[in-house]
This record gives C-alpha cells, sequence and structure tokens, in this order.
C-alpha cells in the first residue's frame, strides 16, 4: 500500500511534527465546521502528544477548548480509574491540565456489565453528535501493533467485516483481553487520520504494509483503513527510518 510517512529523528519530534499537524486541522475543522471532533489512540506512542498538546500554548498555539470534542477509539474495558485505561492515560497526560467543559470529553463507558451494550451505548452517543451526517472524525490517531492491529481490530476479527455498527464490543489475544473499538464503518469515514508509530519493533509491520499492492484488500487491520480524507504516518527512525 501507498503511505504517505514523516520520518522522525525520536519519539519527542515525532510527537511535535503530528502536534504541529493536529493543530492546523483543528484551525481547518473550527473554521469550517465550528468543532473539532477528535477519536483518540491508547499505548506508549500518543502519550507524548497529549502531553505537548496540554502545553501548546507554550508553543504560541492556543486551542479553543470549548470547541475541542474528544472521542475514543478504543478502550480496554475496565473501570476508567484503571492503570491500563486509555481514558485514564489521557486525562492524565491531557483533560486534567486544560480548560475542556466536561460534556466535550466522550469517553467510552466501561461500567455496565455488558460490553455490547456500553458498544450500543456509545453508538447512540456518535449518532447523536454526528447528527444525520457520515461519522467522520475531524481527526483520528491510530497506533499500529506488531502483528498489525489498530484501534483494537486484531487481525481475524470478525468487527473488521462489521459493515453496520459503528462500536463493537470485542474479545483480543493481547492483554485485556475486552475491548469496545470503532469499528471500519466509522474509522474509514475520518477526514484526517494520523497513524503515530515508534520503535524499533514496528519496522517488520511497516515494511509487510508498505509491500502489499494496493489493488487487495489488506491482511492487516492498519491496512483496511483506508479513508477517503488525508492518512498520514508519523514514523521515529527506530520504527520506519
Ligand atoms: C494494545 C496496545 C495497542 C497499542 C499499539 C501501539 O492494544 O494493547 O496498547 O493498542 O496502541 O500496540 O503501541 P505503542 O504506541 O505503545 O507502541
Amino acid at each position: 500500500m501507498k503511505m504517505e510517512t514523516r520520518v522522525f529523528p525520536d519519539l519527542d519530534a515525532l510527537s511535535r511534527g503530528a502536534l504541529e499537524e493536529m493543530l492546523r486541522a483543528m484551525q481547518d475543522a473550527i473554521k469550517q465546521r465550528g468543532r473539532f471532533a477528535v477519536a483518540l489512540a491508547g499505548g506508549r506512542t500518543p502519550a507524548k502528544l497529549y502531553t505537548l498538546w496540554a502545553h501548546a500554548e507554550n508553543y504560541g498555539v492556543r486551542t479553543p477548548w470549548d470547541r475541542v470534542h474528544l472521542f475514543w477509539s478504543d478502550e480496554r474495558y475496565v473501570p476508567h480509574d484503571d492503570p491500563v485505561s486509555n481514558y485514564r492515560m489521557t486525562r492524565e497526560t491531557l483533560i486534567e491540565h486544560v480548560a475542556i467543559p466536561a460534556d466535550n470529553v466522550h469517553a467510552m463507558p466501561t461500567d455496565s456489565p455488558d460490553p455490547a451494550k456500553a458498544a450500543e451505548a456509545y453508538e447512540a452517543e456518535l449518532r447523536s453528535f454526528f447528527g444525520a451526517g457520515a461519522p467522520a472524525f475531524d481527526l483520528q490517531l491510530l497506533g499500529l501493533g506488531v502483528e498489525g492491529h489498530t484501534a483494537s481490530l486484531f487481525p481475524g476479527s470478525p468487527a473488521l467485516e462489521e459493515k453496520k455498527r459503528w462500536v463493537a464490543a470485542v474479545e483480543v489475544p493481547a492483554k485485556s483481553p475486552r475491548r469496545l473499538t470503532l469499528t471500519p464503518v466509522v474509522l474509514n469515514e475520518g477526514r484526517n487520520t494520523f497513524f503515530l508509530v515508534s520503535g524499533a519493533d514496528k519496522r517488520e509491520i511497516l515494511a509487510a504494509l508498505r509491500s502489499e499492492p494496493s489493488s487487495q484488500a489488506s491482511q492487516y487491520p492498519a491496512g483496511r483503513i483506508q479513508p477517503a480524507g488525508r492518512t498520514l504516518w508519523f514514523l521515529d527512525e527506530a520504527a520506519g527510518g
């Protein structure tokens, strides 16, 4: 597949590069639609970006937090204060440092005994947010797992074939197996998609993705996310140099 990549010397530089592009996408979205809707990723790589965003005023850019809406592309089905919660990571790196209204923080619910019910509730929240329009995030941040997973869409997952539902409750072959994830129905609508990929352990999967013919559906979940909007791959040297 074709990838538009930006390669940076290290995670710090990658995060600064991604922040710059993100702030540009934010300004465009607010100018055009009056708000900036972002789907956030978990993982080690984006945490740095969230910290930088929280302090972006230091770089002379003011984020109008009342116009920003935070959503998540996936979540571990654990309480929000659990150490492995994606929400918790974002709260600690970003949310508690900025003046974002509580109503603009759309965490995936994880308190129902039935994850399928939570997936339905989150889909209802997305449907009310996007109204009659397509579920097109202004920006979706995604990670890449060594076996090609993105969000909590793992190889072979039935959620990859989903044609209707926007959010799925899944069991994945990784730590915290119970997860909620956005499905490709949503992720293939994104106006901007940034994959954030760092570390030498990602070299092999990046090479495999790059060498796949664009004419065929990818065998990797990350390669199945190909929205018509802009997709950029932010890589550090270790992963993609
Ligand atoms: C998980 C991981 C995963 C992560 C990617 C990339 O599913 O358990 O947290 O979703 O985002 O594996 O991870 P890093 O950015 O930490 O390399």
